[in-house]
Order: C-alpha cells, then structure tokens, then sequence
C-alpha cells in the first residue's frame, strides 16, 4: 500500500478561478490580492492584512521594514523550521535560541524572557505543528520587560488554530502565515502578514515591492503611468494574483477542514499505543490547527524507523531537526546541546506521519500497523 506523506485538495473548480485571472491584463499583484486580505481580516478580526509570495520572503520584507540589521538580536525557538532562523541571519542579526517546553514543544516563556537584552528587538514565538502559544501570557511578559520590543508570530502551521478562543494575530504585533505547498490553506508558494499598526504595515507593503511608493497594478491605476520612488531599501515578496486565486475557497472552509484533521488526529492517537511512542501534547486551553502529526521515537531508532516506513511505501518527513544542530549554526555558533536540551532530543527523534483531509480510515490504519509492529521490533 502507498501513503503519500501529503496531498492538496485542489481541483477543476480551482483550475477555473486561475483561468479568470488569465482573462485580467496583469497577473501579478491585484484585485484578486487585495480581496484575499479583506478575506483575512475578516477571519482574523485585525485591521490589517498582506498577501506575500511566503512566509520566508513577507518576515524579510517585515524585518527589513522594522529596520532590524546588525547589532539588534531576535529571540527565537530553536526547535521550528530553518527559515525562521535563516531570516534573521540575512538581515545581519542575530538569531538568539530558546529551549522549548517538553511537552508542547513551544517556546518556553521563561526562557523567552531570560533571553532578551538591550539589543533585542523582535521576539518570534512559534505556534509549532498548529498549536499556539500562550500569547496573552507571552506579550504581557515579554512588553513587561521593554514595551517597544515587536512580538512577531510565526503562523506558518496555525492558520485555523485558537487560544483561549483567540485567533493567531489577536495580541502579537504580527503574524505571518505560510501558504506553501503542504500547509492547511495552500496556493504552492505564498504568505499572509497581518498586524495592528497602519503605519506599519504600510512600511511592509513598500518592502514586499522594493520599497517602491506604488506596485505594478496601483503604477496604472488612473490608466498612465505614475513615478515611483524607494526611501528604504525593500525586496520581492509580492503573491500573485494567479497564485492568489486558490485561497478564497479554502479560508472559507478551513474551519470545517480542520475537524477532518482532528477526526485523523484523534484515530492516530487511538491506535499509536505503543509505550516506546511520545506525542506533543496539546493545552486544554488550545484548538491545534494539526499542521503537522510528530511522533518521538528513541533517537537511536529514528533513522530506522523512517527507512522501514518509507520502504513500507509510507511518506515521512522530520520536522525538524533542532537549529542549533545545522551545519551552518554549528559553524557560526557552537552551541551546545547542554544549552537546548529539549530541542535537541526532540529533534533526534521526531517523525511525522502522513495527515490531511484526503487521507482515508484505510491508509491510516495501515500507518498505524506499521508503526506499531515497528516500535515492537526495532
Ligand atoms: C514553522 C515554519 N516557519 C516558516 C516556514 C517558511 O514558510 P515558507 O515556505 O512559506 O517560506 C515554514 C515552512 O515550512 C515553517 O514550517
């Protein structure tokens, strides 16, 4: 039997709404953007919204807009995704790692804070494998200590999720979704900021464009030409109009999709009963979007388990191995993993199993027996 690791859920009536976008003279950047963030601030309750082409490119265009560069520190899991570690280094900052709790896998909030110094200016909780972080509890700490420190959310797993019965956005400064290719709501490659502060956010949207005073569609709106101008230095972060499309239908039935994954989550957590198995554990307080289903083997077995997986015809992935680990920070920093205990023991032995709406009760019993007759005879 195969088990893909992912599929979309896209189809024909998906191919169509990119076939009205081919009918508009520019494909990039336009109505059908500027109508996706209307659809954003909707869901998210916050006044303001940008479309970017993804997560990696809007949070560069954000920290170059925040003027963050050499000298200023980021606070930052370190048990997350390359990306967010990768930003920080291309804009000339430092990248400062925190451990994370062993039992939600999120930023641990007293180390969060043991962490800050004069230098730092951004803090990036994230909302790992769909479940948030106690932001209430986090921005309340980490403004406590210095009020002009911008908390920045990462929301590339947790679109859907809930704390508390608060969306991602609601007390962080920004938030930044991804819209690549595996995420709950997907356009291929994509992203979404949304935030509080106009001013802000109007400084991001000239840095998803070069830092030019008006885009390609707004340069023709009146029907001539208009000059532009740049005064701070921006990139190329803007979604296309073409890519844009595809995302109107999923936000509008992503609360409904994510009970499809729950149901899934929920057969995983029934049927993978095996002691030698850990799972991240979910707050009674949190809904998880589910982005992501890790198991913990025991480090020593974790390669074996994703060779018989795989050859078993099941698609596995690790997310992630701890930062700190990669060649290039070890290189740069040296940390040691006395320093990041939890991520990095997580790391060495995490796995995640195939999950999305599509995947069948079929497929994932046959996950489940694999898994289980694995964890018994490795
Ligand atoms: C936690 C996390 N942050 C950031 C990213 C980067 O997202 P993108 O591929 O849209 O740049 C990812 C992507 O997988 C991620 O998992």
């Amino acid at each position: 039997m195969k088990v893909p690791f992912y599929h979309h859920n896209l189809g024909a009536a998906d191919a169509s709404r990119i076939g009205a976008v081919l009918e508009t003279p520019f494909l990039t950047t336009g109505a059908v953007a500027r109508s996706v963030e209307d659809d954003l601030r909707r869901y998210f309750d916050v006044p303001e919204a940008s479309v970017c082409s993804s997560w990696t490119n809007g949070t560069l265009a954000t920290l170059l807009a925040l003027e963050v560069g050499p000298g200023d520190e980021i606070v930052l899991p370190a048990m997350t995704f390359v990306a967010c570690a990768n930003v920080v280094e291309i804009t000339g900052a430092r990248p400062v790692f925190v451990d994370v709790d062993p039992k939600t896998l999120l930023i641990d909030i007293d180390q969060c804070l043991a962490a800050i110094t004069p230098r730092t200016k951004v803090v990036m909780p994230v909302h790992l494998y769909g479940q948030m972080c106690d932001m209430a509890r986090l921005v309340a700490a980490v403004k406590g200590v210095r009020e002009d420190i911008i908390v920045l959310e990462d929301c590339a797993h947790a679109f859907e999720s809930r704390y508390d019965g608060k969306r991602p956005g609601a007390y962080g400064d920004l938030a930044i979704f991804s819209f690549y290719a595996t995420k709950n709501v997907t356009c291929g490659e994509g992203g979404a900021i949304i935030g509080h502060d106009g001013a802000l956010m109007a400084r991001i949207r000239q840095a998803l464009l070069h830092g030019m005073s008006a885009g390609a569609a707004d340069r023709f709106k009146a029907g001539y030409y208009r000059h532009w101008d740049v005064e701070h230095l921006g990139t190329k972060a803007n979604l296309p109009d073409l890519l844009a499309a595809l995302l109107p239908p999923q936000i509008a039935a992503i609360d409904e999709l994510r009970l499809e994954r729950q149901a899934r989550v929920d057969r995983y957590r029934a049927g993978l009963t095996h002691q030698g198995l850990r799972f991240a554990e979910v707050d009674a307080a949190a809904v998880s979007a589910h982005h992501l289903f890790p198991v913990h083997v025991a480090p020593a077995l974790r390669d074996r388990f994703l060779h018989e997986l795989n050859a078993s015809g099941i698609g596995t992935t690790v997310n992630y191995r701890s930062i700190h680990r990669l060649t290039y920070y070890v290189r740069k920093y040296g940390l040691e993993d006395t320093a990041l205990p939890v991520s990095a023991e997580w790391g060495d032995g995490v796995i995640s199993l195939p999950l999305y709406v599509s995947l069948d009760a079929a497929s994932q019993d046959y996950v489940i027996e694999q898994v289980q007759r694995l964890a018994a005879s490795l």
